[in-house]
């Protein structure tokens, strides 16, 4: 049953329904977004429109129309299951406790709620961890995604302090990928087993719009697999020409959203448009990455919780949350790393927000503790993307210092350890 205001997933047919249906409703003024589809409807990484129960007649009809077909219209609520009530020595009474109530049972996350869960300890930690534990097996499942990034050049315009790629690191031996070795190595992944390869360089212009589409079709035509572009920032219409040649997602983190701390960080750039690429890269209709680190140089808890709240704000479909790692060379590298513990809790809150995205347990993670990366799994995450850079090169990617190279024995070691399924088409030995 469908209450009135509530507010209502439309699960349609294919993707291409669903931006068809977004554009139709949101050119007639109502209000919809994209967001990630919850558990056994759609499958994960695919997408539902949330609409308001108010607007749910209106939308039907304008949908029939359109010969747009809807599969099912269903509460975002159903699945807010009494998670709750399995956990062990869980105290009613404390601030900790009322906050996870409330964001368990779904209400929309305010800054002084996800604060007291960020800073969680001992027994709480413990509590929060297994949370979202809990809602990633109702809202995924037990399987863990594995994905291969090729990292094809560590040329970059930009001079972000933290990172080893900033231009201004003379020290640092850069390289370009060529296209053939690019597509070599792309085949090597889909010999793998893999589904998706994960395209990322610095901010290289030497790839100019042709470059990338070549290399798009190129590698959509040789081995099928799905495209993730990490490209930073383009231009506005390239985002819409790399789809059309067959790229499926794009990453692009906000790293932070902070404005003050954003500006420090990136000297060239502002968090407002960074925002904005986000946003256009949603337009375009990609299965769309942001995320940030955690525990740079002048970030508080509550800037967390706010870059939280804007993933959940903007529907963000995959949410990839790393520790700061001071990077040799760049300005930040005699400054603290990010604490492993606090990782871990933006990484559990992110899940109880934003319950059927895709969150990685990330290399920057894996690289300043092995079994954290193994704990990012069990707190929220779900899924772990693979370095397939060549050796030769993957040194030079030197974003941060001596950075684990996931491979998918460590992959597959992890995924047994923790008891969780591997892919289906992932079929190796391990
Ligand atoms: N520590 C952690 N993450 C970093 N990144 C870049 N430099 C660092 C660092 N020193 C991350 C950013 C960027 C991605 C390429 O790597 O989030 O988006
Ligand atoms: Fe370049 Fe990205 Fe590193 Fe910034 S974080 S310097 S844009 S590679």
């Amino acid at each position: 049953m469908v209450i009135s205001g509530e507010t209502l997933y439309i699960i349609c047919k294919n993707l291409t329904d669903v931006f068809r249906a977004e554009k139709v409703l949101s050119e007639a003024g109502i209000s919809v977004r994209t967001v990630p589809s919850p558990p056994k409807e759609a499958g994960p990484c695919s997408t539902v429109l949330e609409i308001s129960g108010n607007d749910l007649e209106k939308s039907e009809t304008l949908l029939k129309q359109c010969f747009i077909e809807t599969v099912k219209v269903i509460p975002a609520r159903a699945e807010r299951t009494a998670l709750l009530e399995r956990l062990t020595g869980f105290d009613r009474s404390s601030a900790f406790s009322a906050a996870l109530s409330r964001i368990m049972e779904g209400s929309p996350p305010t800054l002084p709620d996800l604060r007291v869960l960020l800073e969680a300890a001992g027994e709480d930690r413990q509590i929060l961890w297994k949370a979202a534990d809990n809602i990633r097996q109702a809202c995924i499942g037990d399987v863990v995604d594995i994905r291969a990034a090729l990292e094809f050049s560590n040329h970059c315009r930009r001079n972000c302090l933290y990172c080893g790629l900033r231009r201004e690191n003379r020290k640092l031996a850069r390289y370009r990928m060529t296209e053939t070795e690019i597509l070599d190595q792309a085949l090597k992944i889909k010999e793998m087993g893999i589904r998706t390869i994960i395209l990322q360089s610095g901010e290289d212009t030497w790839f100019t719009t042709e470059r990338i589409v070549s290399l798009i079709q190129g590698i959509k035509k040789e081995t099928g697999m799905r495209i993730t572009l990490s490209l930073g920032e383009r231009e506005p219409e390239e985002y819409i020409i790399f789809k059309e040649a067959g790229a499926d997602n794009y990453l692009l983190k906000v790293e932070t959203t902070d404005p003050a701390l954003y500006k420090a960080l990136h000297p060239d750039m502002s968090v407002v448009d960074r925002m904005e690429h986000v946003r256009m890269i949603k337009k375009a209709r990609y299965i769309t990455g942001s995320g940030n680190i955690i525990g740079l140089p002048g970030q508080d808890i509550d800037s967390i919780a706010r870059d939280i709240i804007w993933c959940w704000q903007e529907g963000i479909h995959m949410i990839g949350i790393g520790p700061f790692i001071p990077a040799p060379n760049t300005p930040l590298e005699a400054h603290t790393p990010g604490a492993v513990g606090l990782t871990l809790n933006a990484i559990a809150v992110t899940r109880l927000v934003c319950r059927n995205a895709f969150i990685p347990s990330t290399t920057a993670l894996a690289t300043l503790d092995r079994k954290a990366q193994m704990q990012g799994l069990a707190c929220g995450a779900n899924t772990v993307m693979l370095i397939m850079t060549p050796p030769g090169v993957r040194e030079k990617y030197m974003i941060y210092g001596n950075k684990m190279m996931v491979d998918l024995e460590w992959a597959l070691t992890m995924i047994n350890s923790l008891g969780r399924k591997r892919p289906s088409y992932i079929t190796g030995a391990f």
